[in-house]
């Protein structure tokens, strides 16, 4: 019997957590997938390898069943049972390489490679300790044990009713939104919106704007699913609509942020806000609300959303609980208009969202009992506390060489640098920083260079002197 055979037939461990059939099932498929046993290579019998195993013939009969089922090894009659022939040239794991994050921001420009991982400054993140893990897991634990037999059968489709229903009512107090919450859809993040969006409604070849500059991975996802992006500058109302008009007047889509441009902060303007719907209006286009984090503003009230004045139905409205409570959570919500409803029914019947519907029970729990609005409360003081002790702390430090906007909300702080705001950052990533440079989130019109910098993860007035100390080092490098 050839060589690579050894390694199966070293003893078995029977107080290995997995049962004998289990281990021996993966050696053989670990073996076949590092090549060391190849295509239409004979495997020895079972008779034979249980007594050189000392295990029961039908413990290694189990292991070859589960191979050959999953297409790993070929039962031959009398010739025996070999690797499967099909798994020719197939079998070779390649080798592991170790990606660097500057690789996949390289890619797709803008985007950091997420993981669960607190970068200094790291942008798109809430104020992780702050968020009440011991109540939700509390809400958690009380929904696993309430879960009936029939609570184990596939979710709805659309979302859990009581959460889409809770969505709703927040949507009318908080955002101005008056809506059924049969036009709620439950998505995974915004992400998942924009994705079921495409599925829905985009033909390969449309052409939609977007803010230039823009939340990337938007833009990116949107591409990817066929569409033509179309760059239109952003300024201190938001969106040129003019430009966007003048540019692609036949676009099928417009992705915007009108209560707090990202990632300028800017809002929307009311006279480009009605331009937007009437171009919408009468073009036939359909505008993509992005309502990301407008719950945090630190002066004044939010603003109400764009879609409150839609009176044509031509915003798709959608929102994220990635940043009012955690990203991990991967749970959005999307607004259609009423006569897309059936639509949108459609199509997630066809592509489920996959949000699991324990997490949207706990969430529609937090939510009902009052917690969520708690939450947003203490998060928003927060919030506020710990971005004046960043300012602070980069004021100090950097002085002029690092020069704040008077942004009134969002979830970082905008410092205009001297030089190239792409090699500072560049730098900023090799020493493990999570900021960002405003370039790499511009496509045509590039801007004064800046650096965005998160501040919700900053604990401390000492953690927000320590970050201050590390930009400078990048800035002065
Ligand atoms: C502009 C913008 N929109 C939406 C999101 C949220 O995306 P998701 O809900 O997929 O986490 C982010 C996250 O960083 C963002 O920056």
């Amino acid at each position: 019997m050839s060589v690579p055979f050894e390694s199966i037939r070293q003893p078995l461990d029977p107080g290995h957590a997995l049962p004998i059939y289990r281990q021996l099932y993966e050696r053989f498929k670990d073996a076949i997938t590092r090549g060391a046993l190849r295509p239409g290579e004979r495997v020895p019998p079972v008779r034979g390898l249980a007594g050189e195993l000392g295990v029961a013939r039908g413990t290694v009969e189990l292991a070859y069943q589960l191979l050959v089922s999953e297409g790993y090894l070929l039962p031959r009659g009398p010739a025996g049972t070999v690797v499967s022939p099909q798994l020719s040239g197939r079998t070779q794991a390649p080798p592991l390489v170790e990606i660097d994050p500057a690789t996949v921001e390289r890619s797709v420009p803008g985007v950091i490679a997420h993981g669960p991982t607190i970068r200094p400054f790291q942008l798109g993140l809430p104020g992780l300790d702050a968020f009440p893990r011991a109540l939700w897991s509390r809400l958690c634990a009380r929904r696993l044990r309430q879960q009936s037999a029939p609570m184990l059968a596939y979710p709805e489709p659309c979302g859990y009713g009581p959460l889409r229903e809770a969505v709703a009512g927040y949507l009318g107090i908080s955002r101005g939104i008056v809506c059924d919450p049969a036009q709620v859809f439950i998505c995974a993040g915004y992400q998942g919106a924009l994705d079921l969006i495409s599925r829905t409604l985009l033909e390969p070849g449309q052409r939609f704007w977007h803010e230039d500059p823009g939340y990337p991975r938007g833009r990116e996802l949107l591409r990817r699913a066929g569409g033509v992006p179309v760059p239109v500058a952003v300024d201190g109302d938001g969106l040129r609509v003019e430009d966007g008009i003048a540019l692609a007047p036949d676009a099928s889509f417009a992705l915007v942020t009108p209560s707090q441009q990202s990632p300028t902060g800017v809002a929307l303007g009311l006279p480009r806000r009605l331009a937007l719907l009437d171009w919408a209006a009468s073009s036939g286009a359909w505008i993509v609300e992005d309502d990301y984090d407008s719950e945090y503003r630190y002066a004044g009230f939010p603003l109400p959303a764009l879609k409150s004045l839609d009176r044509a139905g031509r915003v798709l409205y959608t929102g994220t609980f990635s940043k009012v409570l955690f990203p991990a959570l991967r749970l959005g919500y999307l607004v259609v208009p009423a006569e897309l409803v059936e639509a949108f029914v459609r199509s997630q019947q066809v592509f489920p969202s996959g949000c699991a519907e324990l997490l949207q029970a706990t969430l529609c729990d937090f939510m009902q009992e009052g917690h969520f609005a708690r939450h947003l409360k203490r998060t928003r003081s927060l919030y506020a506390q710990r971005r004046q002790w960043l300012r602070e702390a980069l004021e100090d430090r950097l002085g002029g060489h690092l020069r704040i906007a008077p942004t009134p909300g969002g979830l970082h702080l905008i410092g205009a640098v001297e030089g190239d705001d792409l090699a500072i950052a560049h730098r900023a990533h090799a020493d493990g920083m999570g900021l960002q440079a405003l370039n790499a989130w511009c496509v045509e019109n590039r801007r004064e260079p800046a650096l965005m910098l998160s501040f919700t993860n900053v604990v401390d007035q000492q953690t927000a002197a320590r970050w201050a100390e590390r930009v400078a080092g990048a800035m002065e490098r």
